[in-house]
């Protein structure tokens, strides 16, 4: 693997092998006091985040230490892209600098991408952590993994994306990661809050959240993105008020109650509790929303291993 962009196009087969390399990981470090693996020692990993993040900025840190990699964290605030650096000097200064890896997370749709091209010269490998609303591919395939532990295997398994799945990369990453390992993905939202062209993904879409329920395997609730809704813009018209969102899309204790017993609820936070999720649900036996996060540090740690470290690498 030379990159991770996106998810949309990415063999099924590397991204089991992802898997399977996370879930090996895991197992390795249960229960270890110290873990430390000598994997990456001596290689370098840039995260360049352009927007926020908790989970997906400290997990790859982790990641990245606990291969130890030399990890070094720029955020746009303080860096020199508050004096004016563009995205592309920027990206050439950290390859120039040693990166083996750049992490980006960046409000504009397809900037990954860009960085790619920008540093296919240097062979410095990218990985997509969040870009506009576009693909979120890392975050796909923890939410994999965690299926996978929970589910044992993806074919025949109905999947469930509710909410703003319109400005969710979340969403857009899962559906084509799920729908390629052989699950069926049903998209649950107003139809303001559904993309142009949904027609085309490989998904069944619904309106109505509680007739969905019963034949659901795992429900993954998304977060609403406020930041992206523009007045007058799309999503706009459907988002007069978070109590309307609630009774309409939020996953409350009536509704888990309509789950099969074995459906497992997900959410990539950060959740709006009471809002998207009761807190009741998203502290249940039934949530892993934990474990995703947990499943994240390994998750990432497979990444890093399959661009930087594997006989694939930089293939
Ligand atoms: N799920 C996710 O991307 O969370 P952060 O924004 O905290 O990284």
């Amino acid at each position: 693997m030379k990159h991770l962009l996106a998810t949309d196009g990415l063999d099924p087969a590397l991204a089991t092998a992802v898997l399977d390399t996370a879930e090996e990981l895991k197992h390795t470090l249960l229960g270890r006091e110290v873990r430390k693996l000598p994997t990456l020692r001596g290689r370098t990993v840039i995260t360049l985040f352009y927007e926020n993040s908790t989970r997906t900025r400290v997990s790859f840190e982790i990641a990245g230490k606990w291969m130890s990699a030399d990890v070094i964290n720029v955020s746009a605030s303080s860096s020199s892209v508050n004096k004016g650096e563009s995205l592309r000097d920027t990206a050439l200064t950290l390859a120039a600098a040693g990166a083996d890896c750049v992490i980006i997370r960046h409000p504009a749709s397809g900037a990954a991408q860009r960085l790619s091209g920008w540093l296919a010269e240097a062979g410095t490998a990218v990985v997509n952590a969040g870009d506009g609303t576009h693909e979120h591919p890392t975050q796909a395939l923890l939410d994999a993994a965690t299926l996978r532990e929970r589910l044992g295997s993806f074919e025949g398994r109905r999947i469930g994306i509710v909410g703003d799945v319109l400005h969710s990369r979340v969403a857009r990453s899962n559906i084509h990661l799920l729908s390629s390992l052989g699950a069926e993905v049903v998209l649950v939202a107003p139809p303001t809050l559904l993309p142009a062209g949904v027609e085309s993904l490989p998904v069944t879409v619904s309106h109505e959240l509680d007739a969905e329920l019963p034949a659901l395997d795992a429900v993954m609730m998304l977060r609403v993105q406020a930041e992206r809704m523009t007045a007058g813009g799309p999503g706009q018209s459907f988002f007069p008020s978070a109590r309307e969102y609630s009774i309409a899309y939020g996953l409350n204790e009536r509704r888990m109650k309509l789950l099969p017993e074995h459906a497992v609820v997900l959410h990539p936070g950060p959740m709006l509790r009471g809002m998207e999720i009761a807190s009741a649900v998203a502290d249940s036996p039934a949530s892993a929303i934990t474990e995703q996060v947990r499943n994240g540090v390994h998750v990432r740690m497979a990444v890093l291993y399959h661009l930087l470290a594997s006989e694939g690498a930089a293939a």
